[in-house]
């Protein structure tokens, strides 16, 4: 009788408890959209008030990101190329593969911390993060579609003119709408919570060895960091790094401004997350962080537009670095990975 007794009331109790806990849990059990903004980051640059992040809008944006019928035959997605465990890069492929196993020239970057980005792609063609995604879809090497057609096809389900409506107020599924939703999910790929970020701002698990510290001396002292600035690593500038000694295959920024000066000139790619984001450089040329190093050591090719920090005073291209030396820098290139933002469920297909 007694043992029943307080079987019941124990029962009681874990109805009690569990009805108080799922009351507790955030509405419809939706991921946190507040944008990451840190502290030892500079402003973004992305005009969020123009844009503001909703619930709804990047779930929207999240499904088109993953969703193949963004391609003329449903085949390629926009995470086909930029994948969550490459950093959202592709490590498969040096250049892209898109539609109908066609071949692009350039390798995907990562698409991470997009807001403090100032222009888009290798050469910087595009001027805001609204307008990457639709270069990509009427791409005919990548996605191959007409927008007509794709607003079309859209309206067509169920489900898209549903998340139109919730996430913009109204069923209404045009360019701009597609844009923005897609924007306020690439928007929310910040990835600053490496062993390094934490080092920098002084929090729990930010410990670098006596190793890694020397490489990140060094990584100043040898000047990666006047191009790979900030602790965004990049400067945004376009620069010719010596990997090749002619641009006729791609020209690179020269294909934007039309200035013979900046033939060869590429955006400077930032450092973070290298261990994912493999194979290196704009063309997917070097495959491994030793052969980097070893061509900034000993590898950089002259050319007309060769950055001038990449030329010794008596003329010899390249940065000199003992073996040692690169393999410290590589330990600290390390440390700035950050296997929290690939693994963050909210950013997952
Ligand atoms: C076939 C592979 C492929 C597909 C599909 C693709 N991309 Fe890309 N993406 C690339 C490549 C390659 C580049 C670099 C282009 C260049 O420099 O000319 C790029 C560049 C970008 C950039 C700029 C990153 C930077 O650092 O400048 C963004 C953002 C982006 N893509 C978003 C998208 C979105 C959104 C979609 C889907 C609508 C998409 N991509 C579909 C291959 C792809
Ligand atoms: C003059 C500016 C400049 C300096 C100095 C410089 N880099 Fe770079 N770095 C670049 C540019 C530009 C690229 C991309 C070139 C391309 O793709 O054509 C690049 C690419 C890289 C990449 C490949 C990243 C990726 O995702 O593809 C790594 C790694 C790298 N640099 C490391 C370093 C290190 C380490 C140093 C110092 C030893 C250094 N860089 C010095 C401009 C510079």
């Amino acid at each position: 009788m007694k043992i029943k007794y307080i079987k019941l009331i124990a029962l009681l109790f874990g109805l009690a408890f569990t009805t108080f806990i799922t009351s507790c849990k955030p509405e419809d059990n939706q991921p946190d959209i507040s944008l990451f903004l840190p502290a030892n980051f500079p402003q973004p640059v992305y005009n969020t008030d123009t844009n503001p992040i909703t619930p709804e809008g990047f779930a929207l944006g999240k499904k088109l990101f993953f969703d193949p019928i963004l391609s003329r035959d449903s085949s390629v997605s926009c995470g086909f190329c930029h994948i969550p465990t490459a950093a959202f890069s592709n490590a498969a492929h040096p250049v892209s593969h898109g539609i109908e196993d066609k071949l692009g020239i350039r390798n995907a970057p990562a698409v991470m911390n997009m807001v403090w980005h100032t222009t888009f792609f290798w050469d910087g063609g595009v001027h805001n993060l609204d307008f990457t995604g639709l270069n990509a879809i009427q791409n005919p090497v990548e996605m191959d579609e007409q927008l007509p057609n794709l607003m079309v096809k859209l309206k067509r389900q169920q489900t898209y003119r549903k998340m139109f409506t919730d996430a913009f107020g109204s069923d209404e599924i045009n360019t701009q709408t597609l844009t923005k939703a897609l924007s306020q999910f690439m928007a929310m790929l910040v990835s600053a919570n490496s062993r390094y970020d934490k080092y920098v701002r002084n929090e729990a698990g930010g410990n670098l060895t006596p190793d890694e510290l020397e490489g990140l001396q060094l990584f100043k002292e040898k000047k990666c960091n006047t191009c790979h600035a900030t602790d965004l690593f990049s400067d945004f500038s376009f620069r010719n790094n010596g990997i090749k000694d002619s641009f006729d295959d791609d020209k690179g920024r020269f294909l934007v401004t039309l200035n013979p000066n900046d033939t060869g000139k590429f955006k400077v790619p930032s450092l973070r997350n290298l261990q994912y984001t493999y194979p290196y450089m704009h063309n997917g040329s070097i495959g491994t962080l030793e052969a980097v190093l070893q061509h900034y050591a000993g590898g950089v090719l002259p050319s007309q537009t060769l950055d001038s920090l990449l030329i010794q005073p008596d003329g010899t291209p390249g940065i000199p670095m003992t073996e040692l030396e690169q393999t410290k820098i590589i330990a600290f290139l390390k440390t700035l990975t950050d296997p929290q933002f690939i693994k963050d469920p909210r950013f997952a297909e």
